[in-house]
Parts: structure tokens; sequence; C-alpha cells
């Protein structure tokens, strides 16, 4: 597609909007989400530099992470400080950054009712009927009129630091089960005074605490209001009463906007979507609010990744406004990439959830893993690059991602690159992920990084096999090596550590889920996959060797299978999906001996037995290809120093392409 044909594509998407006092300089909001990059509940260098990098990259909004609005509210180890002014100066600091890049600013306002986190909080939670967690077992406290009372004030009161602090506006969070839509449904809401029973009643609450914010922040102030749906939950509200209660509020116009995520606290795994979720998850609902507001602006969220995406659900009337989280997080200049008719160069997002949703599920600040400088944007200067002061030649020695990052980045500083890689194609360990069913995004990565060597003339010798003594003869200035790492074969179990080596293992007919996915082995009808790891590489392995026919019988000491990856929200799916179709799966168990064509297993405290299966296919840790590092002396970087998952590989790409 030529340039000027791919701008006018995005005509819509790029056409300003009218949002109460400003004006929105396009259709593209940076959502709210909780990054937890507050210390000491203080927003610092790490967030203006996150904000920043967005606002620089022509995102027409940012909203700001949720700021909870009483000591019953606070969820996470990241949160700001709640009920304090001491947090004005601070977020100052981060408006005016975003300011001068011309976006508008809002910030979150929450309150999860009956969902805290007395970890973080060390307080009861608050709800409207004392209703139990659905995060963990603790149960709530029913609100007295007297505390529903403080709990309004509060947000008020966070209103008001918030326009002190420079904010245009904030952002009420009704969604997913939060205190104000507990009010809403009967479900959460079984009070019997003013504040329940009848609709009119338990909209009492959501209705005077805006009323009230917006008595205290005057007119020229945003008020939005973030709700969901969520249709796989029957307690939960059906789109016919979403739309009453936004309509609601519409026709007295209490909200400027209103935002609509998918799933909730009943169904996590919708809240942000993986690869087992459609695209433009929330797009229905967003269209179906339109019919019901003649008032507020509607925006839509949940898995719209692409500039493509965004401009479809604008230009068919569905939205207003897109949120574009991940997608901004894996590139923070989206927005400008596509206004210059460049939306192929945006990094794609994978919806791997790995380093965003999944460190702010350990309660870290979050990150991106194929964009490491998120988060870190302050120390490491936004997703661009300084040009080096003495360009030199940079030979990076493999084609993994680790390779391509670092020879991408010292491309783009002005290095001459030349990167070598043993086999034909590039991508290494990750190429072989991106095999697995539901999980071509990767291979759009991966192509994302060829188009970018492409463009910045990174010379690229593919089949190209090096010996450490052949490496002088390239006359680099700079060796990188990142040769990745290989199977190791073993069978090393974590649950069986006094033995290197899987008893049997030399009966033969094994293989690994690497050759699998290479579509180097030959494996037979009925499958015994050892997955060591607990992640991807054992579970997509099983889920494309049943797709493909086999009968696979899955054994994994972890406690479910895809445990690593459960803050990741794509364990549930690929459970259900291994299920339909048949996978045997057998947690806390142990592959005791391996005959070559069965096994003894054992479940933790259980008795052994037995099973046929023609080819043992193991799912392990790999050792590192260190051999050419070692023999010249080098560190080298990713999977050449130590096997792990692709963020770390990419990580330290960025890092050592940065310090040439
Ligand atoms: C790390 C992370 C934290 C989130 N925290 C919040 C939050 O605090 N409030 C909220 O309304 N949505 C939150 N979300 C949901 C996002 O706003 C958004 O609905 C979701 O990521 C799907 O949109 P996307 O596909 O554009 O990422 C969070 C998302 C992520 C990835
Ligand atoms: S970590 Fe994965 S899902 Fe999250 S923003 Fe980065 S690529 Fe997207």
């Amino acid at each position: 597609m030529s340039e000027q044909k791919t701008v006018n594509a995005f005509k819509s998407l790029f056409t300003p909007l009218k949002l109460r006092h400003k004006t929105l300089r396009n259709r593209i909001v940076f959502g709210s989400h909780t990054a937890n990059m507050a210390e000491n509940g203080l927003p610092g260098e790490r967030h203006r530099g996150y904000y920043e990098e967005r606002a620089r990259g022509g995102a027409a909004m940012i909203v700001v992470e949720p700021v909870p609005v009483h000591a019953t509210a606070v969820l996470t180890r990241g949160n700001f400080r709640h009920g304090s002014d001491e947090i004005i100066p601070h977020f100052r600091k981060i408006t005016d950054a975003v300011h001068d890049h011309g976006a508008v600013i809002c910030h979150q306002l929450y309150h999860v009712g009956q969902h805290g986190d007395f970890d973080n909080s060390y307080a009861p939670s608050w709800s409207p009927s004392g209703l139990p967690s659905f995060h963990d077992s603790d149960g709530s406290h029913a609100m007295t009129e007297r505390e529903i009372e403080e709990i309004i004030e509060s947000y008020v009161q966070a209103a008001r630091r918030a326009q002190e602090s420079g904010f245009d506006g904030i952002e009420l969070f009704a969604a997913y089960n939060a205190l104000i839509d507990q009010f809403w449904l009967p479900f959460n809401n079984r009070r019997t005074d003013q504040w329940g029973g009848s609709f009119e009643n338990r909209m009492r609450f959501s209705r005077t605490l805006m009323e009230r914010i917006r008595r205290q922040v005057g007119d020229d102030f945003i008020i939005g209001l973030a709700v969901n749906m969520d249709p796989s939950t029957k307690v939960s509200q059906s789109i016919e009463q979403l739309q009453e209660i936004v309509g609601y509020h519409d026709k007295r116009q209490l909200m400027d906007y209103v935002t609509c995520g998918t799933g909730g606290y009943f169904n996590f795994g919708d809240i942000i979507p993986n690869v087992f979720s459609a695209d433009k998850l929330g797009a229905p609902h967003a269209e179906a609010l339109k019919h019901v507001v003649s008032f507020a602006k509607v925006q839509c969220e949940s898995h719209i990744r692409t500039p493509e995406n965004a401009d479809y659900v604008i230009s068919s009337g569905q939205a207003d406004t897109v949120s574009i989280v991940r997608g901004q997080i894996a590139d923070p200049h989206l927005a400008n990439k596509a206004k210059e008719g460049r939306s192929e160069d945006v990094r794609p997002c994978l919806s791997c959830n790995q380093m965003c949703w999944g460190r702010r599920y350990r309660d870290y600040w979050i990150s991106c893993l194929i964009n490491p400088s998120a988060g870190r944007e302050f120390e490491w200067g936004g997703d661009r690059f300084e040009r080096a002061e003495k360009p030199k030649s940079v030979l990076v020695i493999g084609g993994g991602v680790a390779g391509l990052e670092c020879a991408r980045v010292a491309a783009e500083r002005g290095h001459k690159v030349r990167l070598v890689e043993a086999g034909p194609k590039l991508g290494g360990q990750f190429r072989l992920a991106g095999n697995q069913p539901r999980r071509g995004q990767i291979l759009d990565y991966i192509d994302w990084l060829e188009r970018q060597l492409m463009q910045l003339q990174v010379q690229i010798d593919r089949n190209t096999y090096i010996e450490a003594d052949e490496v002088a003869a390239f006359g680099a200035d700079e060796v990188i090596v990142a040769t990745g790492s290989n199977p190791d074969g073993n069978g090393f179990q974590r649950a069986m550590p006094e033995f290197d080596v899987l008893p049997g293992i030399e009966n033969g007919n094994v293989t690994s889920a690497e050759e699998v996915m290479a579509k180097a082995a030959r494996v037979g009808k009925t499958v015994l996959l050892l997955d060591e790891t607990a992640n991807w590489k054992g579970s997509g392995t099983a889920l494309y060797l049943a797709q493909t026919g086999h009968k696979v019988i899955l054994v994994t000491q972890a406690a479910s299978v895809m445990f690593e990856m459960a803050r990741t929200n794509a364990d549930l799916p690929m459970r259900q999906n291994l299920r339909t179709l048949g996978v045997e799966m057998h947690t806390e168990t142990m592959v005791q001996h391996w005959t070559g064509s069965g096994a003894t297993l054992k479940s933790f405290g259980g008795e052994p037995f037995e099973i046929k299966a023609d080819t043992l296919v193991i799912a392990s840790t790999n050792k590192p290809e260190d051999s050419i590092a070692r023999e010249l002396g080098l560190d080298g970087i990713g999977d050449a120093v130590a096997a792990r998952n692709a963020a770390m590989a990419i990580y330290e790409g960025r890092k050592r392409g940065m310090s040439i």
C-alpha cells in the first residue's frame, strides 16, 4: 500500500474530537492500566518517562493508572498514596510532560469494593453487602451509611487532587465488579436502605458521587466512566442492563465519555485478552452503548491491537475513540507511525501478557516482552536511540531474537552491522514457539524485526555456520555472540533431582518439543509429553500434537498444566483446549522410567503406574550454545549465556546494542 493510501485509510482515526473543554488530536487513547510504578506511593521518574513516551508517540489522551480513593481501596504495592496531597507536586511533573507533547491526560480513580487485597491495604475490604472477594477467600464488610458517605467524599477529594495536579479529568472505575458497579448489580447489592433495592436506589451511589465531583471540579474538567461487559457470567449485567445504566447517567450528563472493557473478576481472562481471544473484543459492546448515549462519547477497548482495527472501529461508527493499551506498551509510537502511513513499522504486541500483566500479577512494575524499554524510558531515553559517536563495524553471531534485537539497535545507532545465522530462517527458538497453535503473532513480530533490519541495511547471511577461529577474518570492531541454546535431551526432572538423566532414555523413541515444532521429528501415534517447564513449550507442543491427530499424555511436576503461565491468563483456555482434544493430563507427577514403548509414572505420594506410548517428547530447560563465546572469551547475550524466555533475550539484545 502506498504511503498516501495508508494515510487516507486512517482518516477516521486521525480526525480530531472535542471532549468537553479539550480537543483530542486523534481517536487513540492510552487507556488506564495499573503500571504499578509508584515508589512509596508517589509517582516518580519511571512513571513520567513511561507516559511521556506515549504522548510523544502521538496518543491523543492518556489515562494514568488508578489512584485508590481510600485506605480500603489500596490494591497493589505500586499504587499511589490515597487521601494525601503529597502526590500533587509529583503528578504535576507527569501532567506537564504529557501536555508538552500535545496529549490530554486524565487519571482513573478506583475502589474495588469486596475484592481488595489485605496484603497491601492492611484494611478490611468495604462493599455494599459484605460479599466475599473473588480474588481470594477474604470476606468483606457491608458499609454503613456513614461509611458510604466517607467513600463518596474520598472520591471528591481525589478528583480535587487530580485537578490540582494538572490532570484534564478523571475516569471513574465502575468495571469488572468494582465498588461502583457492585452498587449497580442486584447480585452484589442486597441492601434495603436508600442505596439498594430499586434501580433508582442502586444508581444513587454513582449518581451522587458524580454530581458531587462535578460540583467540586467545575465545568472545565473531563469525567469519564469505565464499565465492562462480561456475557460469560450470569450474575453480571446483560448488555440491556448496561445500556439502561449508561443511559441513566448519560441522560443526566454525568459523564463525558464511557469506556467499555471486556471480562470481569468472575472471568479474568477476558479483561486482558490473550492469544485465545478474538480481536476487537469490546467492539460490539461499545456499539451497543453508542445506541443509548446522546451526550457522552463512547470508547471501545480490548484487543484493538492495530491501527487497522482501530480505524475500522471508528470509521464504522462503533465508537468515538479506542483505547489501545498493550499495543502502545509494545510500541509507544504506534499513533505517529500510523499517522505517517508506516503502520508496518509498528512493533506488534503479541497478546502474550508475559511482561505487562504477568509482572503486574506478581506486583512488580510492568514492562513488555518485545519492548524492554517499557518502564525504563527514564533511564534509556525512551524507545528511541542516540547515534553512536563513532560508528563501528559489528558482527552479530546468531539470528535468534537476542541477536536480531541487538543488530537492530546497533544499526539504529549508526553502526555497520552484519548478522550471521547458521540456519535458513531467522528467529531461533522463538520462531518454533510461533509455529505453535494460536501463536502466529510471534511470527509477525519476527517479520517486523526482519523488515527493520532490511530498512537499516543490516547485512544478513543465512545458512552461515561459523567457528570461533573464523571470526577474526570478519574484521569487525565488535563481535556479539547470540548463539542461543539447544535442548538438553537428558530428561532431567526437578521432581527426581538425584537423576541427571531420565532412567531408560537410552531405550530410544525420544525427541524434544523443539524438534517437534521444527517439524524435524518422527512422532508416533501415542505421545508421552514430559512437560518439565509448565509453560508454552510443553503445552503448546501438546496442543499442536493433539490437533494433528496424536493421542497425547501430558505429565508435569507442576500443580497445574501451564502453571508458569497462570499470570498471563492463557492457562485456563489452554487446559480447556487440551481437554476438548482428549489430552490426558497428569499433574504433580513424574516419569520414573522410559522403556522405549511406554513409561512408569508416579504422582507425588501415589503408587507407580504404567502407560503405553510410542514416543517420548521432552519439554525442558535448554542448555546454552556457548562454545564460541567461551573460545573467544566473550560474554554473549540471551540463551547463549543461560537459557531463559524470550523476554530476557530481547532485553539483553537491546541493552548490548545500546552499549556499542
Ligand atoms: C498490566 C495491566 C493492568 C491493567 N489495569 C487496569 C486498571 O487498573 N484499570 C482498568 O480499567 N483496566 C486495567 N487494565 C485493562 C486495560 O485497560 C485494557 O482493558 C486491557 O488491557 C485490554 O486492552 P488492550 O488489548 O488494548 O490491552 C489493565 C491491563 C493491563 C495489561
Ligand atoms: S508483554 Fe506481550 S502482551 Fe504485554 S504489551 Fe508486550 S507483547 Fe503485548
